[in-house]
């Protein structure tokens, strides 16, 4: 495939965090679902991939100014219960770039550490969402809003406790060794690491988080978007659906002739039932050995 700054791939975002924090929530926001309500006891289990296409994106960003450059956005919901810490590297090792979630009522808590620690061995660029605002006493939700306009029209009572808490959660990260601001304060992407206010539940700040997503990744990030060629793939998922078989991989079934970079795809095939979530998808060309191919797999 050609190389062009122009001729973006998607990217893949995977959201992290402490167990909690409303990483399936927001992304239910975003899709208008309710996945968080059927998990058992409200805990993400297991990875799951998400595609929004470009056109979902524009009608959550609602500023006709915006230039999309992306054609869209894979995202990959992780969990943040301690005990899937190989969910939440495997996650964040296939990931351009990262939102982590932070409970502002709650702060940095130790997942929300593990998680830094993933990102930042891997160089990954993030952004924190400061999540639950809504959960600040006497706050006043307007739906869907963006966040500086939510936050004007609060009391000065509410605004100061969102300052408090803000301080203290930047104050957290440069014990950490980051420096963090709110992202409209934010004159150097490179260096500071941006938090943006959000609310799972009312949706503020969310259109904000998504614009600075696609912005972080058009400006920063081209040079990996372009399209690549070889085959740069990993199993996420295996399960069993009636009248399919055992499948691979996640996200609803549509038939697809050929697929283009970054789509969660399912894949339906005989003998499955062997394949590993979390191992590599390699492809066998012509002048490939087989079971040299199938010896590096299994080394993984
Ligand atoms: P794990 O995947 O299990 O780590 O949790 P999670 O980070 O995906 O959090 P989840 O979406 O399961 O939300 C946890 C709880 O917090 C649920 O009861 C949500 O309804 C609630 N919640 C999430 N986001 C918000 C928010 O912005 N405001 C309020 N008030 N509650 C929220
Ligand atoms: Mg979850
Ligand atoms: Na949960």
């Amino acid at each position: 495939a050609a190389r062009n700054k122009e001729d973006l791939r998607s990217p893949i975002c995977c959201i992290l965090g402490h167990v909690d924090t409303g990483k399936t929530k927001l992304l239910d926001k975003i899709r208008q679902t309710n996945v968080q309500e059927g998990e058992a006891g409200g805990i993400t289990q297991q990875i799951g991939a998400t595609y929004f296409p470009v056109d979902a994106i524009k009608t959550k960003t609602a500023d006709g100014k915006q230039e999309y450059k992306i054609p869209g956005l894979l995202v990959i919901d992780t969990p943040g219960h301690e005990s899937f810490t190989n969910l939440r590297s495997r996650g964040s090792s296939l990931c351009n770039i990262a939102i982590l979630v932070v409970d502002i009522m709650h702060g940095l808590e130790p997942q929300t550490l593990e998680s830094l620690r993933l990102l930042r061995d891997r160089k990954t660029p993030f952004i924190v969402a400061l999540n639950k605002i809504d959960r600040m006493y006497g706050w006043q939700p307007t739906p869907d809003n963006d966040f500086q306009s939510s936050l004007a029209k609060q009391s000065r009572a509410v605004q100061r406790e969102f300052e408090d808490r803000t301080q203290k959660t930047i104050l957290a990260f440069a014990e950490q060794g980051l420096n963090a601001v709110l992202y409209y304060d934010n004159k150097n992407f490179a260096r500071n690491v941006s938090l943006v206010p959000t609310s799972a539940i009312t949706g503020e700040g969310v259109p904000d988080m998504i614009m600075l997503l696609v912005n972080l990744t058009q400006e920063r990030m081209s040079d990996r978007l372009m399209y690549l060629s070889e085959l740069e793939c990993t199993v996420l998922e295996v399960k069993v659906i009636e009248g399919l078989g055992t499948t691979i991989d996640i996200s609803a079934y549509v038939h697809h002739k050929e697929v283009k970079a970054a789509l969660g795809v399912k894949i339906v095939a005989p003998d499955l039932e062997k394949a590993i979530a979390g191992s590599r998808l390699l492809v066998v060309g012509p002048d490939d050995d087989e079971d040299e191919l199938m010896d590096e797999v299994m080394s993984d």
